[in-house]
């Protein structure tokens, strides 16, 4: 194999890797339990879902009576294994269709369930995947890293609500941060202690202690939920302890932008008016009725945010709204 196709595999696995695995059942009820009642009389759509597979398929049928739900559309990206569901194993993939339980005996049965075929192969950028997208009010799943970009993007064009995974990184990315700063996006209540485990099917693709041989899955520690529904924490003033008078020392001020260093969220000074720079991680806490979000990372030359010559960490620059306003 010459460099070249050697590459191009890698290029290949790694995008698998990053695009293939699989949600935990709970780990999905854990999150969408706050979010119950937003559910009600809405139809909710799973556009990177195998039903074979998805936990959110099985999340949301199971679960269709107790969140009072309309209707549930789930579609199936290359299909392409003779299942339970289809008789198809083409590239053209299919979608599901549910709308309750109609004997009632509690489970989603398979002819309760519409199973129709789509012309192409399912990718949510598609025509008819769009078509499907515009009848949906909410849009819950574990979409493709390698995508979240366009992924976000075709989510606001089409103004609809969401509940999405997504690796933390992503807030660094300058489009999604744009929506983070407008309250266009947030961060939803994440995975239990930040870790997330999934199921892959691609196991000799991660590292030992990456992998976990005996329970089957990989482990991630940056990888979160995000959201454009209210959710309760989002309200919750964030209390502190600190003050920046009597411990100025503390809180440096950075060479290229008039504002202090923030090394932990915790020590945010409670007294403090001006400019702040605080690590990413203070987005878990963000309540935009506290705080402004004002940029990120860069000074006002346009280079990484630095303390006597050296430069810091990705910091978010806010502002305690509720201290002007005294
Ligand atoms: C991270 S996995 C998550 C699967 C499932 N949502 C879950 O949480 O268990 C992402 C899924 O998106 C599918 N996918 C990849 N590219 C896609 C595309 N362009 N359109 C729709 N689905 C896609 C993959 O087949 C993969 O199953």
């Amino acid at each position: 194999m010459g460099t070249k196709s050697s590459n191009k595999y890698l290029q290949k696995a790694s995008r698998a890797k990053f695009d293939d695995f699989y949600t935990q059942l709970a780990d999905i009820e854990r999150e969408l339990s706050h979010y119950k009642d937003h559910f009600k009389d809405k139809i909710v759509f799973c556009n990177c879902d195998d039903p074979k597979i998805s936990n959110f398929f099985h999340y949301f049928s199971y679960n269709f009576e107790f969140l009072g739900l309309k209707k549930l559309i789930t579609t199936c990206y290359k299909n392409q294994q003779v299942d339970l569901f289809s008789q198809n194993n083409s590239e053209k993939a299919i979608y599901l269709e549910y709308t309750g339980d109609k004997n009632r005996n509690k489970v989603p049965d398979l002819y309760e369930i519409g199973i129709k075929h789509l012309k192409g192969d399912g990718d949510f950028r598609s025509k008819e995947c769009i078509e499907l997208l515009r009848q949906a009010d909410i849009v819950v799943t574990n979409p493709p890293f390698s995508l979240f970009r366009e992924y976000v993007a075709q989510l606001i064009d089409y103004d609809k609500k969401f509940v999405i995974i997504g690796s933390l990184n992503a807030i660094t990315y300058k489009e999604i941060f744009k929506l983070i700063k407008d309250n266009k996006l947030w961060l939803g209540y994440g995975f239990k202690g930040g870790n997330a485990y999934f199921k892959t099917p691609h196991p000799k693709e991660f590292a030992e202690g990456v992998y976990n041989k005996e329970t089957g899955l990989v482990k991630f520690r940056n990888v979160t939920w995000f959201t454009n529904l209210e959710i309760q924490k989002r309200h919750e003033d964030l209390i502190f302890y600190k003050t920046y008078k009597g411990n100025e020392k503390d809180y440096p001020k950075y060479d290229n932008y008039d504002a202090i260093n923030i090394d932990k969220t915790k020590d945010i000074p409670a007294d403090y008016a001006g400019t702040m720079g605080v690590p990413i991680s203070f987005l878990e806490k963000y309540n935009p009725d506290q705080f402004e979000i004002i940029k990120f990372r860069k000074g006002d030359d346009d280079k990484d945010l630095a303390i006597n010559g050296k430069y810091t960490y990705f910091r978010i620059i806010i502002k305690n709204k509720k201290i002007n306003k005294q």
